[in-house]
């Protein structure tokens, strides 16, 4: 048996995640300062304002000429600093020209996007990427994105979406990496690396926008822009954590929110745009408000009119007005009557003229505008290949009974059912957040399949039913093709329109009669593996309980079919774990691993505890669960020592052996637990994890580095603090089946 010590410093990310530090606070230097200064005084009020002002274009539309007059005139006055969705080389190179040759000003205009995951080749949502617990993978697939976004002429992208979701009813769980502030951590920074690169000078750097500040996932019975409410201990424990990750890896720019949190709207939040953000944490960088929501401050109801909303938005921090034009059209006036200080607008100028300097705009404002990239990098084979690596480690195999995928040699016959599996549903498999495939540029569930067949197996599809109509639903054909099968594949799930923004959902069951044409599968007797697509967790217990195999496949993006077709066909082992719980029914909701333990934690024949009286208080699958076509042994957690003096660091390690007979991937997860504090400490946190592989019967010693910061928490006053007393730390492979050890913290 081969053994091999890795060594992780868990500390890395989370210390600096969780202890909420100044950012390392990024100057530029003093010359450049004063150029900004001097260009300021330059600029009329006008002007000034149309920096803080963006406007939306035809979005992903490729065609020239796409600014109307009214815009075109705008844009000569100096009266927009910067777009949204417009892209193509030729496009913004024609705009950009514009600027720099008739305003007055030459200040280059940002083109800013959102390139979510990927533009042309688009990788697995987000929410599939964290399930890979592979950030150095997830980088590379931003950096890819980037390359793309770059190459049609943006600079900006709207990502990462970094807000923590613990509410699957929310259609843009799918956006962002799950339920854990340090999962979430890691998965932000990784792409904001990933999108910035190590130089944002360099041709392929796109600048981040970590959003949505802050908290947008909190959104009450996960409908789409509700109200959020929350302690400050919530906020700055479980939502905070990485947009400062983000903040930290890099990123120059935030975005406001949508949502009012415990009775302010985020987007007219000195607290949190201010107090927060620029003081407590040291950002220099600019923050745009989501789309239209500074004008939705009325909505809101703290502002009674346009210029109200301007003034609450401008001078709680939000430095662009995105959309509304409410800054350009209300705020000249606003200063002029001296409703708002012309050194607040000066300021918000300040930061966005430092983000365009640091992009390089005043050297090169053409930096991206170059057509020839376009053909080159768009769909190009290479950025395909990192797509497909990408969609593999997606994958989460949920349940294998009997070990019946990977699918053997001996299934002569394979009957391929279902909406999903078709070439007519291949704009659904790119997910949320996708404009410009063509649906012959993904790679279809059947195409994939038939790619891979082995010889002699013959492969029978039928679509089955419609994804959500009920017209359309023929499962006796299905069950024709299937009787004659020796294994059925169903690929089920949800359509792109279903997740992403403003498609949230009160039922989470497979839409449709999809599960109808499932029992009909069944019935037949013959082994069938589900195969489900969706952007977040639906409630599949019954699946659960009555199909051998499933496998969650998410939106895989333009590889689907070829990432699928590995893993069914065991080329590739799968190897992802779940970023997010799955609820047994909607009932449970919010349902999520690191909740507290309560006064009357649950005690199975005590009916006065914590529980419903009609379902288990468990998920039916928890967080960080994944199978592998291999299985894993972890030995005894061992700790460096038993006793820690507060401040200093503590080892812990756990043996872990591919105890089957295949090589596998695993992900090897470190939770923590204050055993008792002077507040309430979640049941059990993620610290840190690591994805290894292991050849059949090899053993590796895992290791792990927890800190200081690991251990502390908020205190009664809201302080970071470390409290002595005994700690418990759990290894295994996903947060409920683990090995524990328990260490002390002593003064
Ligand atoms: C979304 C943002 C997005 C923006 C611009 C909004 O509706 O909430 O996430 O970046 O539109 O497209």
């Amino acid at each position: 048996m081969k053994k091999r010590l890795i060594t992780i410093a868990v500390a890395l990310i989370t210390g600096a995640a969780l202890l909420f530090p100044q950012s390392p606070v990024r100057k530029l230097p003093q010359a450049t300062e004063s150029r900004i200064d001097s260009i300021i005084r330059m600029m009329t009020l006008e002007e000034k304002l149309g920096q803080l002002n963006q406007i939306g274009g035809t979005w992903y539309d490729t065609k020239t000429e796409r600014l109307n007059e009214e815009q075109t005139a705008m844009l000569k006055a100096g009266q927009i600093g910067s777009f949204l969705g417009i892209t193509g080389a030729a496009e913004t190179g024609r705009i950009q020209r514009m600027v720099m040759e008739e305003s007055r000003m030459k200040i280059p205009v940002l083109f800013g996007a959102d390139i979510i995951h990927g533009y042309s080749t688009i990788t697995p949502i987000p929410l599939a990427e964290a399930s890979s617990w592979n950030p150095a993978l997830v980088e590379r697939s931003a950096r890819m994105a980037a390359m793309e976004g770059s190459a049609v002429g943006i600079h900006w992208t709207y990502a990462p979406m970094v807000d923590i979701a613990r509410d699957p009813r929310w259609g843009r769980i799918a956006e962002g990496s799950g339920e854990d502030p340090h999962l979430g951590s890691v998965m932000g920074a990784a792409r904001v690396k990933g999108f910035q690169g190590d130089d944002l000078l360099q041709f392929g750097s796109l600048l981040a926008c970590a959003k949505h500040f802050a908290a947008y996932g909190g959104a009450e019975a996960g409908r789409d822009y509700n109200t959020v409410d929350m302690s400050e201990r919530t906020l700055r424990e479980i939502f905070l954590p990485p947009y400062k990750a983000a903040i930290d890896a890099g990123a120059w720019t935030l975005m406001s929110a949508f949502n009012e949190i415990g009775g302010v709207p985020a987007s007219g939040s000195a607290w949190l745009m201010t107090d927060l953000l620029r003081k407590e944490w040291g950002f220099t960088g600019l923050v745009v408000s989501d789309y239209t929501a500074v004008m939705e401050l009325m909505n809101h109801r703290i502002a009674k009119d346009s210029t109200e909303a301007g003034i609450i938005g401008l001078s709680s921090g939000v430095d662009i007005d995105m959309v509304s034009r409410i800054y350009l059209r209300k705020l000249s006036d606003a200063v002029r009557t001296g409703a708002l200080p012309e050194s607040v607008v000066d300021e918000a100028v300040r930061r966005v003229l430092r983000v365009k300097f640091v992009y390089g705009l005043f050297d090169d404002p053409y930096r991206n505008a170059k057509p020839e990239k376009e053909k080159e990098l768009l769909l190009a084979p290479a950025h395909r290949d990192i797509a497909r690596t990408m969609a593999q480690q997606s994958i989460v195999l949920l349940k294998n009974e009997k070990e019946l995928l990977p699918i053997t040699k001996n299934a002569r016959t394979i009957a391929l059912v279902g909406p999903l599996a078709g070439n007519d549903h291949r704009r659904d498999l790119v997910g949320t957040w996708a404009w410009v495939q063509k649906p012959e540029q993904v790679v279809s569930v059947i195409d994939g399949i038939t790619a891979k067949l082995p010889k002699g197996t013959k492969l029978l599809y039928d679509k089955g039913c419609e994804i959500e109509s009920d017209s359309g639903y023929r499962a006796e054909q299905a069950v024709a093709a299937a009787k004659k099968a020796d294994v059925i594949i169903a690929v089920l799930g949800e359509a792109q329109r279903h997740s992403g923004e403003a498609a949230s959902r009160s039922n989470l069951d497979l839409p449709g009669r999809q599960r109808d044409l499932l029992k009909a599968l069944k019935a037949t007797g013959k082994p069938v593996i589900l195969v489900v697509m969706n952007g977040r967790p639906l409630t599949l217990q019954w699946e659960a309980e009555n199909i051998p195999a499933i496998i969650e496949a998410w939106h895989l993006g333009v590889e689907t079919g070829n990432a699928l077709a590995d893993v069914l066909f065991g080329d590739y082992n799968p190897s992802g774990k779940l970023p997010v719980t799955f609820p047994r029914n909607l009932g449970q909701i919010p349902l999520y691993y690191n909740h507290k333990s309560t006064g009357r934690p649950l005690v199975p024949k005590d009916k006065y505890t914590s529980r419903y009286l009609d379902v288990p208080n468990t998920p039916l699958y928890p967080f960080g669960h994944g199978l592998s076509y291999t299985t894993f042994h972890y030995g005894a957690v061992k700790v460096s020592s038993a006793a820690v003096k507060i401040g200093e660091p503590v080892t812990v390690t756990a043996e872990v052996t591919n105890s089957g007979k295949r090589a596998g991937e695993e992900v090897v997860q470190l939770y923590l637990r204050d055993d008792v504090a002077s507040v309430t400490r979640p049941v059990k946190e993620l610290k840190g994890f690591k994805k290894i592989m292991l050849q059949p019967g090899e053993t590796t010693t895992v290791s792990f580095t927890v800190t200081p910061d690991d251990l502390s928490f908020y205190g009664l006053d809201m302080k970071r603090t470390v409290e002595p007393g005994s700690f418990t730390v759990y290894v295994g492979g996903n947060s409920v089946d683990c090995q524990q050890a328990v260490f002390n913290v002593v003064k």
